[in-house]
């Protein structure tokens, strides 16, 4: 996978930068991300839109990777971003990202929040409940604003990923229920409300989808509601929000659809059932940033037990990366100053905090390893830095970005004075 990304000294090399240096420069554990495969990313789904000639729209979902650079990257691309939290709202508007591109999701807006946006003038509120249209009618009716919502629905469409990556089925959280009409009254209460402009519906049936049939499905599905919506309240809606979801591949087992075969199948979809496509939004979070992260260890002690695998352990794990515990994620690494040697043994991969379960890789070739190397995960771009914690209290892992050879620290590594700043003494 890596062979053309080895320089002559057997290190790996990201974004025409040697990693090895990079971890020396800015310490481990340490996550890189190679700027040019994100805009690349962003650039296969734009034309493949434009290469089936649908009006369309791509929001980056930042939930997946949510730092001021990040968002200066997606105003660089000319993208929407959809937020979850009055966090995320608050980081994007500090990195001077345009708020009428910005989509506002979550089951649980608070007041605060929707107060927030609404006097952002965010481009559009996904509403997800009933208490929500209630707050925000009363919002906009006090400041005498307007705005533009959608409808986030469940669609009843289980999409085949991990239970917790799961959100389009009947039994969710997300959304308002179709099949027993929450959606139609939803919309009723929208259309009536002077002050805000129904946009269009949304859905998202989950994350780390492999295969293009469950999105056939909802776009399906999607104009079927649109022409039920359209009879009863002739309202067609102007934009149709398909979420994200698309998966990437973390090792050799994963076959991922690339966006041309998505995009193009949807559209067939989607034409074949309407006269009147309305513009499609997509919401891709870690099919964006995942495959462009990395994310650099020091390796250190090692233990082994006669006739088991050895555990070969980093100077991070759980805190920096929980899907290995959280979903039983597969990662795959490389030793990125060893990039030319031969691979002698297997072994379980371990963190630093105390857990058991603090796993990051189950069985890992490697070559002969000794304290002191570096081991590089690969594709840890996405749900990484942005679920990062400090259990154990260790600090948080600082980002950097390569492009064209150059890096740039744009997230400082967390201090253990940082680690208190918020402790009060007793
Ligand atoms: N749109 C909506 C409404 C979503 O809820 C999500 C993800 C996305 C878009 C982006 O999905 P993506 O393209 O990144 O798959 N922490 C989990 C993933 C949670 C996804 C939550 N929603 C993980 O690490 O696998």
């Amino acid at each position: 996978i890596t062979d053309d990304l080895t320089s002559d000294n057997g290190h790996l090399m990201i974004g025409g930068v040697d990693s090895v240096d990079l971890a020396k420069k800015y310490g481990t554990p340490l996550y890189v991300f190679d700027v040019s495969q994100i805009r690349n990313q962003i650039r296969k789904f734009k034309s493949a839109f434009e290469e089936v000639g649908l009006k369309y729209q791509v929001s980056y979902a930042s939930k997946a990777f949510a730092v001021k650079a990040i968002y200066q990257v997606m105003k660089q691309e000319d993208v929407h971003i959809d937020v979850v939290s009055g966090g995320e709202l608050h980081t994007a508007l500090a990195a001077g990202f345009p708020s009428e591109k910005i989509s506002f999701h979550g089951n649980n807006k608070t007041f605060d929040e929707l107060v927030m946006a609404v006097q952002n003038h965010v481009g559009v509120i996904m509403l997800d409940n009933f208490h929500e249209i209630e707050l925000l009618s009363r919002i906009l009716n006090t400041d005498h604003e307007k705005i533009n919502v959608m409808l986030r629905l469940t669609p009843g469409i289980s999409a085949h990923t991990h239970k917790y990556d799961q959100t389009g089925q009947t039994d969710s959280k997300f959304g308002f229920d179709v099949e027993s009409g929450q959606a139609k009254e939803a919309m009723k209460q929208v259309l009536d409300d002077p002050n805000m402009n129904l946009l269009g519906i949304h859905a998202h049936i989950g994350s780390q989808i492999f295969g293009t049939q469950g999105f056939v499905m909802l776009a399906k599905k999607m104009i079927a509601i649109s022409k039920d919506l359209q009879k009863e309240f002739n309202y067609w809606p102007e934009v149709i929000n398909l979420g994200g979801g698309f998966g990437i591949s973390y090792n050799a087992d994963d076959d991922p659809i690339t966006a041309n075969e998505f995009i193009k199948q949807i559209a067939d979809e989607l034409k074949q059932n309407c006269d009147d496509v309305p513009e499609i939004w997509i919401e891709p979070g870690r099919s964006i940033v995942g495959p462009a992260g990395y994310t650099l260890y020091e390796i250190g002690s090692r233990k082994d037990i006669p006739n088991l695998t050895p555990y070969v352990s980093v100077d991070g794990g759980m805190g920096d990366n929980i899907r290995p515990a959280l979903y039983q994620a597969k990662y795959e690494a490389v030793v990125a100053n060893k990039m030319d040697q031969s691979i002698v043994e297997t072994a379980h991969i371990a963190g630093k905090y105390c857990e058991s379960g603090d796993i990051m890789i189950d069985q890992q070739p490697l070559p002969k390893t000794d304290p002191g190397d570096i081991l590089a995960v690969l594709d840890t771009g996405a749900y990484g830095y942005s679920m990062a914690m400090n259990y154990n209290r260790n600090p948080r892992p600082a980002v950097v970005f390569v492009e064209d050879g150059q890096d740039k620290l744009v997230v400082k590594r967390e201090t253990y004075q940082d680690l208190t700043s918020l402790d009060l003494d007793y």
